[in-house]
């Protein structure tokens, strides 16, 4: 466990940008999300030949932790090129399972800007909305 900073969050999500695998469209993307219990989990977009069975980085991250027992989340930093930011279906994904987190959006030096869920994704549509 590393103790958290933006700084360190977004070191780890460059990390795992490296094992991004990404022939199609070689926008490499990696993620790193902090659990509550301090622990980090990675992910990288992981594409594939029939395009849209290509998963993101930020959903591999989270539902890579999901599968670790991890319910509850802090802050996500995700790193690219570009700073680019998360698409739709992972801020759907986030309000979901990390609805108060943080966000960081790096590029690949680690510049970022800090944002969250809900300025990301505002009056989404959640599990209260089907009960
Ligand atoms: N991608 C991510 O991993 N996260 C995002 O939020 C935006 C898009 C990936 C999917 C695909 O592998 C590549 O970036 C280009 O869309």
């Amino acid at each position: 466990m590393t103790e958290f900073t933006p700084e360190t969050l977004i070191q780890q999500a460059l990390e795992a940008r490296k094992q991004a695998y990404a022939p199609y469209s070689r926008y490499r993307v990696g993620a790193a999300v902090l659990c509550e219990d301090g622990t980090v989990v990675t992910g990288c977009n992981v594409e594939n030949a029939s395009y849209p069975a290509t998963i993101c980085a930020e959903r591999v991250a989270l539902t890579s932790a999901v599968a670790q027992g991890k319910r509850t989340f802090v802050a996500l930093a995700v790193a690219t090129a570009t700073g680019g930011s998360p698409c739709g279906i992972c801020r759907q994904v986030m309000a979901e399972l990390g609805p108060d987190m943080v966000v960081y959006i790096s590029d690949a030096v680690g510049n970022f800007r800090a944002t969250t869920v809900a300025e990301l994704l505002p009056d989404s549509f959640t599990g209260e909305q089907l009960l």
